[in-house]
């Protein structure tokens, strides 16, 4: 057989510890820029960066390292509501106070994604604010709908809650609607049908109209990874992130056709979308004309809970139980190794099970075949005071395999009890191969009451993209900001995208 070499994977940098310093710490000979902050101009027109960035996604201009594109999604507001709508917090918690028209356009304005143009002049990475690219989807952008469950309307307004996302095989992006129901609930929005969806924008046509493909399910979409199968089909893996939510993946009808360029789009309006049953090791399809299960299953008035293949996909979570799918501890991120195709997936916790630190599984397909039925599965790295890290969210693989983990230990637990000896939220290096294969190494550490979020290299790997999100959030007591993060001093934090350099 094959003789293996003995791989050591060591990082390339030493290792930091845990701290609670208020800035991004970074090994020796690292430095990172900050690119584009909350409120900053992104175009001619005078159009904003959002707020809370989270997923982040270089699209290379002229195939450059130095020069591109940035979407960046823009979360939540939460407690830090007041950063935007002007809230006295010493006084009043947001989601007591009665917003005004004006202040729920701000909020929606806030949320959604935005696409920057950035650039490396010098050795520091810069946003162009006047780009011709720049541009917002926000709450308040005009959507489209494909897919089976398009019916439902005509035309949606807004994305928000966006989470994670990931890119295309055609050079557009997908950003991930997660927990949609406390924007629906806050700024008192007709109808949450309208999100949970995984939405598609080309960054590159700042006219194009963003589209929500409802074949893909709608639930708390965490991201999307997506891969080409050995059969030609197109296939999308995602989780629900939520206690007890469930992973899927989508598969195509048709197959990808690399000439067909942004047309390629159309794979993701008609396929199969299954969930994951991880006790008998197999995909089972959420197929209304296929699957007994999904005809007979009944409310609690013995009503059908589905009458069309669209009700399925708007009720994902109630069509994956009838099922008898597994419940999950949070799925995050999943992720497709670079080189053997195996799928990891971040559970980052469930203390309903008394799992506090979460976990990394591994998903090998049967026979390697992305668009198959079955797999076999194993605990990858575990969580814990033993392997330094806990709360496992996004994820992002280098050309190496090795794997970059962030944590989201949450700002009301950080730096407390269980928690105290991992320090603020951190970006962990773990190899998938070789005499380190598991073993996490700390790179990087969030300013106080922040998570990195949206980790992404540029193609030749010398810069790593992040989100420094919530900075100062302080969910145990709303009236103590705890960061003033980047700029210091008495400076109100602001969520950030940075770029690390060193590498
Ligand atoms: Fe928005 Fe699942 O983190
Ligand atoms: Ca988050
Ligand atoms: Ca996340
Ligand atoms: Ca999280």
């Amino acid at each position: 057989g094959l003789e293996t070499k003995n791989h050591s994977f060591k990082p390339k940098f030493k290792e930091i510890h845990p701290t609670t310093k208020d800035d991004v710490v970074l090994p020796d000979g690292f430095k990172y820029d900050v690119i584009a902050s909350y409120g900053d101009k992104i175009n001619a027109a005078g159009d904003t960066f959002g707020f809370n960035s989270d997923f982040t996604c270089f699209l290379p201009i002229d195939g450059k390292s130095d020069h591109g594109l940035l979407w960046v999604n823009h979360e939540y507001l939460g407690e830090l509501e007041y950063y935007v709508n002007g809230y006295d917090y010493l006084h009043a918690d947001p989601d007591d106070n009665k917003r005004t028209p004006e202040q729920i356009q701000k909020y929606l304005y806030a949320l959604g994604g935005s696409v920057i143009e950035i650039k490396k002049v010098q050795g520091t990475w810069k946003l162009v604010a006047d780009s011709k690219y720049g541009r917002r989807v926000s709450g308040l952008t005009r959507h489209v709908l494909t897919g089976p469950a398009a019916s439902i309307a005509k035309e949606v307004t807004g994305t928000f809650a966006n989470c994670s996302g990931g890119v295309t095989l055609w050079n557009t992006v997908l950003s991930c609607e997660e927990n949609y129901m406390d924007v629906v609930g806050d700024c008192k929005l007709p109808d949450a049908k309208h999100y949970g969806w995984v939405i598609e924008v080309d960054p590159f046509d700042p006219k194009s109209t963003p589209k929500k493909h409802t074949a893909l399910g709608r639930f708390s979409h965490e991201n999307t990874a997506m891969v080409l199968a050995p059969t030609g089909q197109l296939v999308v893996y995602m989780g629900d992130d939520a206690k007890d939510q469930y992973v899927y993946k989508y598969v195509s009808k048709a197959k990808y056709d690399p000439k067909a360029g942004k047309n390629n789009s159309k794979l993701l309006e008609e396929g199969t979308l299954y969930v994951a049953n991880f006790g008998k090791g197999k995909w089972i399809a959420l197929d209304y004309a296929t699957n007994d299960a999904l005809k007979k299953a009944v409310n609690g008035e013995g009503k059908p809970l589905f009458t069309s293949q669209a009700d399925v996909l708007i009720n994902c979570r109630e069509a994956s139980k009838a099922v008898g799918a597994t419940p999950m501890d949070r799925p995050e991120d999943l992720e497709v190794h670079p080189i053997d195709g195996s799928v990891f997936i971040a559970l980052t916790n469930n203390d309903k099970h008394g799992n506090f630190y979460g976990q990394i599984v591994r998903l090998f397909e049967k026979d390697n075949n992305h668009a198959g039925g079955e797999f076999t599965f194993e605990i990858f790295a575990a969580g814990g005071p033993q392997s330094g890290f806990a709360a496992p969210d996004n994820m992002a693989f280098d050309s190496a395999g090795n794997l970059w983990v962030v944590t989201d230990i949450s700002s009301s637990s950080m730096n407390n009890g269980i928690y105290k000896p991992f320090g603020n939220n951190g970006v962990f290096f773990i190899p998938t191969s070789g005499n380190n294969q598991g073993q996490a190494a700390q790179f990087a550490s969030a300013p106080v009451g922040a998570e990195m979020t949206g980790p992404w290299f540029t193609p030749d790997e010398k810069t790593l993209f992040l989100s420094v999100q919530h900075p100062g959030e302080n969910l145990k007591d709303y009236s103590q900001p705890t960061s003033h993060w980047p700029k210091g001093g008495n400076a109100v934090a602001l969520p950030s995208v940075i770029a690390i350099t060193g590498f």
